[in-house]
């Protein structure tokens, strides 16, 4: 993107914001007497050090550090990416929120969005009166370049990419990805939540290249750790600044950076259940083929699948009267009739194909 000035699409509330300053942040030595942040020195009469294991105990009575450097470097080693360029949010869903609170002005800006696709992007859009427009995808599901571009204008903000896509399962040509990120006048966020059971490289390599990228992944997906709410933003380190400047100044409490920390030492284990669970799609795809109710199996790039049936609702109500929850997406632009299937493990893969045998 040539003359790309960062600032021009910052909010000037934003731009003029001075930040709130905790105690942690303010004194960088190495003290020994902590009385500054009005924390409890006796700590938690149950949760005791003894407890807890591993130390946790003993600094739950302390704010945990702001910008989580510990969890940042462990991800940088394994990403490949300064820790500098990273940011991490309570969930993804904390990136869309706050990226919206840095780039649009309610009201007046606008985003494009691709449905069907993440639901959080309109829902953020809506909660801070902001106008979504929505270019559907094209009918096999890949980027409407040449509408995106048609619905652009100069209070275009941001344009959210998903890629493998939610609910689709397909990732976006990247040759088109490219051409938006060149000539999107705003930020483009490429949502990257499933990238780890993809063909599809990621962008991050690419974040040098465009200064109006942000890639987002998650460590709710491949990690497993969707309770502990680890979402992650990678950018040029001026976008990344905006985000610690406009955040809550302690958005990852202790024990989401303490797991996160412990859980991404396992990333050989990581590997082998992300092929597992790929191996797991293969023998699911397969044995969804047999049944004459299901009309078409997209294919899928994530760790779930979209189908499309002969009667969705009906389906859907028959399987959560088995105690099976799969997700209705027929309200969907493109969807008309389609379920979603997130790929679980043997066990629940069979018993879903033992109820849909019923249905049958
Ligand atoms: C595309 C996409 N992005 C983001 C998320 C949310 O991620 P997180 O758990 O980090 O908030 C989801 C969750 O389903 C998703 O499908």
């Amino acid at each position: 993107m040539k003359d790309f000035d960062l600032y021009k699409l910052v909010r000037e509330n934003i731009k003029k914001l001075k930040p709130y300053s905790s105690a942690r942040t303010e004194y960088s030595g190495d003290a020994a007497v902590f009385l500054d942040a009005n924390e409890n020195s006796y700590g938690s009469p149950v949760l005791l050090p003894s407890h807890s294991g591993e130390g946790a105990g003993a600094r739950l009575n302390r704010y945990p550090d702001p910008l989580q450097w510990n969890l940042k470097n462990q991800l940088s080693k394994i990403k490949g990416i300064p820790s500098q360029n990273i940011f991490i949010g309570n969930g993804s869903d904390e990136v869309i929120d706050l990226a919206y609170r840095i780039f649009c002005e309610p009201g007046k800006s606008n985003v494009i969005i691709c449905p069907p696709t993440y639901g959080m992007y309109k829902v953020c859009g809506n909660i801070n009166d902001v106008k979504v427009k929505e270019i559907n995808l094209t009918h096999d599901f890949q980027l409407d370049v040449e509408n995106i571009l048609e619905a652009t204008d100069i209070n275009s903000r941001l344009l959210f990419i998903c890629s493998p896509n939610n609910p689709t399962g397909n990732n976006m040509n990247r040759i088109d990805i490219e051409l938006l990120i060149n000539n999107f006048p705003g930020i483009v966020l490429i949502d990257e939540a499933y990238i780890n059971y993809s063909r599809q490289k990621s962008f991050l390599q690419e974040l040098t290249e465009y200064e109006n990228l942000i890639v987002m992944q998650t460590l709710s997906k491949a990690w497993g750790l969707a309770a502990l709410r680890l979402g992650l933003a990678f950018a040029s380190e001026k976008i990344i600044e905006l985000f610690n400047k406009v955040k809550p100044p302690y958005n990852i409490n202790l024990s989401s950076q303490q797991l996160g920390a412990k859980a991404l030492t396992a990333v050989e284990e990581v590997n082998t259940n992300i092929k597992n669970i790929i191996e797991q799609k293969k023998i699911l795809q397969e044995q969804l083929s047999q049944f004459s109710f299901i009309q078409k199996i997209y294919p899928s790039d994530a760790n779930f699948i979209l189908i499309k049936t002969n009667d969705a609702d009906k389906l859907y109500q028959c399987l959560s009267a088995q105690k099976i929850i799969v997700r209705n997406r027929s309200k969907e632009p493109l969807c008309e009739n389609c379920l979603r299937i997130t790929i679980g493990n043997p066990e629940e893969n069979q018993i879903l194909i033992k109820s849909l045998k019923k249905y049958e």
